[in-house]
């Protein structure tokens, strides 16, 4: 059953910035846009390539490698040469503690 889990503390990502944090496994990447917080794992679905070094547009990514576009809200890919989705993670606020559920 998925839970959600501390990543790291909003007042340490302020607005354009980002967090990564390795859960298990799992590295997630967290950004903050414009005051909301958008998870990701820190991997594009094109090639082995961190999404952490990609380029914020709005709510979009790009990814740093190849320029792949990636909706932060949902995962989704927008552009070749991503053919697939990125795993997107409902993210929530506790207090400072932004909380990913993983
Ligand atoms: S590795 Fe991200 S677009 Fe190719």
């Amino acid at each position: 059953m998925a839970d959600f889990v501390t990543v790291g503390k909003l007042s340490e990502v302020p607005p354009g910035e980002r967090l990564v944090a390795q859960i298990g496994r799992t590295w997630v990447v967290a950004f903050n846009v414009g005051g909301t917080i958008y998870a990701l794992e820190d991997q594009c679905s094109h090639e082995e390539y961190p999404l952490s070094d990609g380029f914020l547009d709005g709510t979009e990514l790009e990814c740093a490698k190849h320029g792949a576009r990636f909706d932060l809200r949902t995962g989704k890919n927008l552009t070749p040469p991503a053919l697939v989705p990125v795993q997107y993670y409902e993210v929530r606020i506790e207090g400072d503690d932004i909380q990913v559920k993983i």
